[in-house]
């Protein structure tokens, strides 16, 4: 079977690092990729909406000498009832690899049985690891040195806390993860985070969480797929808020960061978000060199 990218926790130590190390010599040089996708098409898969995903995944295929082909769900026989495994051996037969933004992590693991072809997590209910490539390159290129400090505010048991935790494990950082007791991580996610050497706290004291932090980090109280819960989540999460009184308690040069989109008042209050700490912009522009170095080591 063809290699896939499901979960950073299918890296090496040493393959994370190759990665951001050419994602941050392409940004700097783009002469430097070359066109390593030509002749080549890559599917991309979405039942959720999506802005930076899509976009950045389309530039990168184009800009990498390939060709992007944009799927939503809805206009795919799947509607009609097609499983998701003959849909994954059909794309295996025109396209040479799939990225899918998915309800279910078990869609992904489906088609990348099934597709023949390497599958890119483009975001499921488990895990956004290309999001937290970007996110380590971000740390990388502004001097965050392994032994650091990062410290996840917000609900502890999302997608992008997820692969935060599986990365921490890479890049060699202290992972904090501020969070109510209804919003831990997945107990399995922190087994394989355990075994790879992650060192994370988990803690529902917001304000001990960001003393002498390097790094703040947040996402959204209410993912895709979770409106139903939105008042009860609002409330749980509203101690977990990234505002100027946490902001002040971790270190001057602090980094925040935040996947977007953001709900400005919720999760993170609008003051911290344009502050000079942010750098929530860089980390976006990210997502397109890290999805470049992917696409290159997974199609080369
Ligand atoms: N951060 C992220 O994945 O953004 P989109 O939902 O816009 O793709
Ligand atoms: N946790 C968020 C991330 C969005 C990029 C969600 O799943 O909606």
């Amino acid at each position: 079977m063809p290699r896939s990218f499901l979960s950073l926790s299918s890296l090496s130590r040493e393959e994370f690092h190759q990665l951001i190390r050419r994602a941050v010599a392409g940004k700097k040089n783009p002469q430097r990729w070359g066109k390593p996708l030509s002749g080549k098409s890559v599917a991309l898969f979405f039942e959720k909406p999506s802005t930076r995903t899509r976009i950045s995944f389309e530039v990168a295929v184009w800009q990498l000498g390939g060709q992007p082909i944009f799927l939503n769900q809805n206009d795919l026989q799947l509607v009609r009832g097609e499983d998701i495994a003959d849909t994954a051996r059909v794309l295996g037969r025109y396209v040479h690899a799939i990225m899918a933004r998915v309800k279910n992590h078990a869609t992904l693991e489906a088609m990348a049985n099934y597709a023949g072809i390497p599958v890119i997590n483009g975001l499921s209910d488990r895990f956004h690891p290309c999001q937290a490539l970007a996110d380590y390159m971000t740390l990388y290129e502004n001097g965050i040195a392994p032994g650091a400090k990062l410290v996840f505010l917000g609900d502890g048991s999302s997608n992008v806390a997820h692969s935060l935790i599986l990365g921490s494990a890479h890049y060699g950082c202290l992972i904090t993860i501020a969070t109510p007791a209804e919003f831990l991580p997945n107990g399995e996610v922190l087994t394989i985070a355990a075994r790879l050497g992650a060192q994370v706290t988990i803690t529902q004291d917001a304000a001990e969480a960001v003393e002498d932090a390097d790094v703040l980090y947040t996402d959204v109280w209410v993912s895709m797929g979770q409106e139903h819960d939105a008042e009860r989540r609002h409330t749980l999460l509203a101690p977990y808020q990234l505002n100027t009184k946490l902001l002040q308690l971790a270190k001057p040069s602090a980094l925040v960061l935040h996947c977007l989109p953001a709900r400005k008042g919720e999760e993170i209050t609008a003051d911290v978000f344009d502050s000079p700490n942010a750098k929530i912009f860089d980390q976006a522009e990210n997502r397109l060199h890290v999805q470049k170095a992917l696409l290159e080591f997974l199609l080369r």
